[in-house]
C-alpha cells in the first residue's frame, strides 16, 4: 500500500496555542517520526510526505528559514535511525534551490538507504506536481536530442520513468489533514485513481489511532480503476 499525506495545519495548531508557527512545524516533525515508525506494522510499504512545496518559498523569510533548519536537523538526527530501520529514503522535487549543505545530506541519505527494502519514504521537498511533470517532459526532450528515444516512444508508461517517483507504485490513498479539501499541487500525475481522505485534525494532533481508522475504512473500499463496479464506492 502506498499512502500519501499532505501534512497541513502546523501553523494553526501553534496559533491556537498562542505559540510561534515554527513551534507547530517542530511538532509536525515529531509527528513525522511517529508515523514513519508505525508504517511497517500498518501494512504501508510506501509513504509520501509533502514537506515543502514549490509555492512555500512565498512564506516569510523567517518561516522558510525555520523550516529549512528543521529539515537540516531531521537529516542530521534521523540519518542513522533511517538507515538502520531499513527505510529507503527518496526525495521528490527539484533540489537545486535548496541550500547546498541540506541538498548534499539529502543525496547522502538517498545513497545510504538505496538498497534498503523496508518502508520507502518519499519526502517531497521543493516539490510541485506541475513542476515534476515539466521536468519529466524536459528530460524526455533531452533524450530525444540525444537520439535515445523518438517522440512516438512517449506513452503514459514510458513517461512515468521520467517522474521523480519512477519505478514506484501510485498512491492508493491520500490523506490531507487540517480541513481543507484540495490537492495543492501534490502528485498530480500519480493520484489519477487514488482515494482521497480529508480530516479536520491538524497534523501535530494526528494520531496513529486515527490513521488506523482511516485505513480500515479505506480497506473496505472497492477500487475499480475506471472499470466496472460491483458495489458503490463512497468514502463519506
Ligand atoms: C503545512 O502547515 C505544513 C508545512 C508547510 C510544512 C510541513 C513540514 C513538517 C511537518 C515538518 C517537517 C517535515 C519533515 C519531513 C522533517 P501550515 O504551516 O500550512 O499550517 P496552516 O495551514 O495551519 O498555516
Amino acid at each position: 500500500m502506498h499512502l500519501g499525506i499532505i501534512m497541513d495545519g502546523n501553523g494553526r495548531w501553534a496559533v491556537e496555542r498562542r505559540l510561534p508557527r515554527a513551534f507547530g512545524h517542530k511538532r509536525g516533525a515529531s509527528k513525522v517520526t511517529e508515523i514513519v515508525t508505525a508504517c511497517p506494522d500498518l501494512g504501508i510499504k510506501t509513504l509520501t510526505l509533502y514537506a515543502f512545496s514549490t509555492e512555500n518559498w512565498t512564506r516569510t523569510a523567517h518561516e522558510v528559514s525555520s523550516l529549512m533548519k528543521l529539515f537540516r536537523g531531521y537529516l542530521q538526527n534521523k540519518f542513522l535511525e533511517l538507515v538502520e530501520n531499513n527505510v529507503k529514503v527518496v526525495f521528490l522535487g527539484d533540489p537545486s534551490p535548496i541550500a547546498r549543505d541540506i541538498s548534499s545530506q539529502m543525496k547522502r541519505l538517498e545513497l545510504a538507504t538505496k538498497d534498503n527494502d523496508g518502508l520507502t519514504l518519499n519526502i517531497a521537498l521543493n516539490y510541485g506536481g506541475r513542476d515534476e511533470i515539466v521536468r519529466a517532459a524536459q528530460k524526455f526532450g533531452m533524450d530525444t536530442v540525444a537520439d535515445k528515444v523518438i517522440p512516438k516512444d512517449l506513452t503514459t508508461e514510458t513517461f512515468e520513468r521520467y517522474l521523480d517517483t519512477k519505478g514506484q507504485t501510485n498512491p492508493d490513498l491520500i490523506i490531507r489533514t487540517a480541513g481543507q479539501r484540495r490537492i495543492s499541487n501534490f502528485l498530480l500525475w500519480q493520484i489519477a485513481y487514488s482515494e482521497l481522505y480529508f480530516t479536520n485534525t491538524t497534523w501535530p494532533d494526528f494520531t496513529i489511532k486515527e490513521l488506523q481508522l482511516i485505513l480500515s475504512e479505506f480497506n473496505q473500499e472497492e477500487r475499480t480503476f475506471g472499470g466496472n463496479k460491483s458495489k458503490t464506492t463512497q468514502i463519506h
